[in-house]
């Protein structure tokens, strides 16, 4: 009876997911500006470090804020809203007259990319139909993956002439072809029922799902659900939903323990270390980190919803482990007396970038848009997307202090530890969701099955 409806799903997610090319634009785009910034502002290695995390912090605040935002104003509005702060804050940061000021806009910018991060997995989840929901989550990170590998390329190609309020001011472009998409797509009709509006939930169905039988599933599912426990922070005093919330949390920490942000914001200074001397081999070798990161998402794309998030995690943990402990052991060995072991490092770092970028990358943000109920899935959301941010910042923060405290070597062994510490925490409670649809998760959830039999 319903035509079209694989495309219209496609075109929801491809548009919904411009929030995370976004997200990895504003995330990207600093590595490339700063060192321009702090000359052109004669900054200080703290100051140009708060340019670096004060964006972090605002996703912080920004993730704190969006479960009450998505609730009372829908999902769609609220990354609407994220969409205007990209565009101002692109074009205030643009015009920064001091280092002050820079670092305010982007704490602003910031609340941009902890609502995107937020709303558009939360949106999409709410949106695809089960059977192909990890990948069109997963595609939401493929965005972020190609928001900062054209960062990259365009700091690259813009540093010849060290414009960096055109690095920066450029990203308005990409907010409003946003705006413009987001303002075309249709309600979460989660979100729809949430708040009694069951007809138009029904209509924007119609437009995503196959069949008559489904969307009236789906409705039973959604309403079912909504009875099922008692909503807003009186779901914090219910113990299974505090399960779900641990877990979330433990999940998004091993996202950011695995050390990725290292990889993404200082990679050049890595392949520095590793003897690469000259800038040019160290921006292509950044460039190269951008490209495994996107080709490796498809990895993930493919196979989420095949071989199941489990699985996939175990061995993209696995290589993470390895390749770190490859990378630390190059450094041991005086990296930058020979060639064979620069190219060894090399690749082992990109294997590294591979392995998250086919596991971890897409596939925690999937798990954490799955395992809470509706009635507390903005809380849990809020947690676990919060914890991402303030790991994130501790990484970003500390790199370079262990890098020089302990050197190369050691801190690549400790990020190596913690790979196969989240290994085991993946191997004992993480559960599998793969083809299994939001409202069952919920029911196995709160009736008291073990966290990581709740796919089943
Ligand atoms: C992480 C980000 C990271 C990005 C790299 C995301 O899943 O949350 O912190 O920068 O992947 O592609």
């Amino acid at each position: 009876m319903i035509k079209n409806t694989k495309i219209m799903v496609y075109f929801v997610a491809f548009t919904a997911a411009l929030a995370g090319l976004l997200f990895g634009l504003d995330v990207g785009v600093i590595s490339g500006a700063l060192p321009f910034i702090g000359k052109y502002f004669n900054a200080h290695d703290q100051a140009c470090q708060w340019v670096v995390s004060s964006l972090l912090f605002g996703a912080v605040l920004g993730t704190l804020g969006s479960g009450y935002l998505s609730r009372k104003f829908g999902r769609k509005n609220t990354i609407l809203v994220s969409a205007v702060i990209f565009a101002i804050g692109a074009v205030l940061s643009s015009l920064a007259t001091s280092i002050t000021i820079l670092i305010t806009v982007r704490i602003f910018l910031g609340l941009a990319v902890g609502i995107a991060s937020f709303t558009a997995p939360l949106y999409l989840s709410e949106m695809a139909p089960k059977r192909i929901r990890g990948r069109l989550i997963s595609m939401y990170q493929l965005m972020i993956t190609v928001g900062i590998l054209l960062a990259f390329m365009s700091d690259t190609w813009l540093s010849y002439g060290g414009h960096w309020r055109v690095m920066l001011g450029i990203l308005v472009i990409p907010a409003m072809i946003l705006f413009l998409g987001v303002m075309m797509l249709p309600k979460s009709p989660r979100w729809l029922i949430l708040v009694g509006r069951k007809e138009e939930a029904r209509t924007v169905l119609e437009k995503l799902r196959e069949s008559n039988e489904e969307i009236n599933g789906e409705i039973n599912d959604i309403e079912e659900g909504l009875n099922l426990e008692q909503g807003g922070k009186a779901i914090l005093s219910n113990r299974y939903f505090r399960k779900a919330l641990i877990l979330g949390v433990a999940l998004q920490m091993g996202q950011q323990f695995t050390g990725i942000n290292v990889a993404m914001y200082y990679a050049p200074e890595i392949f520095k270390d590793a003897g690469f001397a000259t800038t040019a081999e160290q921006m292509w070798g950044t460039v190269m980190v951008g490209l495994v990161n996107v080709f490796a998402t498809f990895v993930a794309i493919a196979w989420v919803d095949k071989f199941g998030r489990k699985p996939i995690l175990l061995i993209g943990y696995a290589m993470m482990a390895g390749s770190l402990a490859t990378l630390g052991l190059m450094f041991h060995l005086e990296i930058k007396d020979s060639n064979v072991l620069q190219f060894c490092a090399m690749g082992s770092l990109l294997l590294f970038i591979f392995s998250f970028a086919m596991s971890a990358g897409p596939i925690i943000w999937v798990l954490c848009s799955e395992i809470f109920p509706l009635k507390g899935r903005e809380v849990g959301i809020t947690f676990s997307t919060s914890t991402n941010w303030i790991c994130n910042t501790i990484v970003g923060a500390t790199f370079l202090t262990m890098i020089h405290k302990l050197g190369d070597a050691q801190t690549f062994f400790i990020f190596s530890t913690m790979n196969v510490i989240f290994l085991f925490v993946i191997l004992r409670f993480a559960p599998e969701t793969k083809g299994v649809s939001l409202e069952k998760i919920e029911e196995n959830l709160m009736s008291g099955k073990p966290i990581n039999q709740i796919g089943k």
